[in-house]
């Protein structure tokens, strides 16, 4: 019996509040609230019409920039936790408004700020590289700094409870559970086998994403960061259930903290397909200035142009319809179990057009939403609860395992896996 603020409306939100009604013993009340109400009240009247879950729902219009305001809706909706499906540039805003008012919070990405200029946060980006060694724009320290606040306050923040960071990390556990004593080597494969179409489309929120793959790859090795020009090292795989897809090594937030949470790990790497279509559209975007963060004037009026590219292309919950095709995503793990070298290979498929006849979404939204449903679950019916800011690879991962299996994104263990060189 709980009661959860959901902050966003947006593709993520709409399957991950789907899975919510579905589950209504633990999501008794749920409150959805995001910047443009009226997305709210269509996916409330959606489900309603339905008929077929018990959760009662309430719409509230917020803007998570503004701290105070969430405070308020926090206060006056008393939730026993917040999950956060806005975007990454509001995870401080609402980790703080969840300290203050004493309630537990998930997310599914960690903080990169919206302006990239910003001089304070710009300062501490350019220390970071330096000692750190990775460039990417997103990192854990702004939400790790938070740690000692909410253990000291009892409340759990769950973090990176999404696909990729989320389920993988859960695989990450699992694996270090059941079939390993150490885990020496992690590659963690993210493919996308759909085709929705487009000359060129992403198919979550087009800022975060773009900004994600036009950045330098990196990983971890031997305890350092080694990192790479952007999609420098391809590698070729052949994934179960898609065939054979070019794949490139990215940088990945998962890195960081399973860097941290896996003692004696030699090496973490990450790696995503891409058609070359995509790429080249991508190289040209970014070639022209299209995915800079930095205002410009524009016939009097101030755009940033990665805002204005993101209104010209297709709304990521909009491919729904046109995408036919599975992802397939996961871990290969090589470690030591009772003296011996063993590998194995976890992983998901799901299939676009299947996810679209359940819920209305493609498989990215849908691969991220259900996870996301199922750590607040965890937190608010109380079997996740571990006082701190936490990665979601230091929580028991059995308990999340079985319900991935039960809510949509069912999983395997490959024992003789094809590995990546
Ligand atoms: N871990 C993973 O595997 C994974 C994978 C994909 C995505 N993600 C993360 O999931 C999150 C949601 O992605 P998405 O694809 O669903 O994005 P999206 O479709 O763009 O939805 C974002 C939602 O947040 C709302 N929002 C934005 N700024 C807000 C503000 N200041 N106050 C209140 N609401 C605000 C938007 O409102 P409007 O409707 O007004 O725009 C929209 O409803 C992102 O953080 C993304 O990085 C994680």
């Amino acid at each position: 019996m709980s009661k959860v603020l959901i902050i966003g409306c947006g593709g993520v939100a709409s399957v991950a509040i789907q899975k919510c009604c579905r589950n209504d013993a633990v999501f008794t009340e749920i409150c959805i609230a995001s910047r443009t109400v009226s997305k709210c009240d269509a996916l409330k009247a959606k489900i309603e019409q339905e008929g077929k879950s018990k959760t009662i729902i309430t719409t509230a219009q917020l803007d998570a920039d503004d701290k105070d305001a969430v405070l308020a809706l926090i206060r006056a909706y008393q939730p026993v936790a917040v999950l956060n499906l806005a975007l990454p540039y509001q995870d401080l805003t609402i980790m703080q408004a969840c300290l203050e008012a004493g309630v537990h919070y998930i997310d599914t990405a960690n903080y990169e700020p919206e302006n990239i200029d910003e001089p304070i946060w710009r300062a501490n980006y350019e220390k970071r590289c330096k000692e750190l060694g990775f460039t990417a724009y997103f990192d854990y320290s702004y939400q790790w700094a938070f740690h000692e606040q909410f253990e000291k306050a009892g409340l759990t923040a769950l973090l990176g409870s999404g696909f990729d960071p989320g389920v993988t990390s859960v695989f990450t556990a699992y694996a270090r559970k059941h079939y390993f004593d150490e885990i020496h080597y992690i590659d963690i494969l993210d493919c996308n086998g759909g085709d929705h179409g487009y000359p060129f489309a992403t198919n979550f929120n087009p800022e975060i994403n773009l900004r994600e793959v036009s950045a330098n790859g990196s990983y971890w090795e031997n305890g350092h960061w080694v990192e790479t020009e952007p999609m420098e090292i391809k590698r070729v795989y052949n994934f179960p259930e898609v065939g054979e897809k070019d794949m490139y090594l990215l940088h990945h937030e998962e890195i960081e903290s399973l860097a941290k949470n896996i003692p004696n790990v030699k090496r973490i790497r990450f790696f995503m397909t891409f058609g070359q279509s995509y790429l080249t559209h991508m190289k040209c975007l970014e070639n022209v200035g299209m995915l800079s963060t930095t205002p410009i004037e524009f016939q009097g009026t101030e755009i940033v142009p990665i805002q204005f590219l993101k209104a010209l292309l297709p709304d990521p919950a909009s491919l729904g319809p046109r995408t036919v095709g599975k992802t397939n995503i996961g871990c290969i793990f090589t470690g030591i179990k009772d003296g011996k070298e063993k590998n194995i290979y976890i992983y998901n498929v799901c299939d676009h057009q299947e996810c679209y006849r359940e819920l209305g979404s493609q498989a990215i939204s849908y691969t991220t939403g259900v996870p996301a449903m199922i750590g607040a679950a965890l937190v608010a019916n109380g079997t996740w609860r571990n006082a701190g800011a936490r990665t979601i690879e230091e929580f028991d991962p059995d308990p999340f395992m079985e319900m991935l299996n039960e809510y949509g994104l069912p999983w395997v263990v490959d024992e003789n896996p094809q590995i990546v060189p």
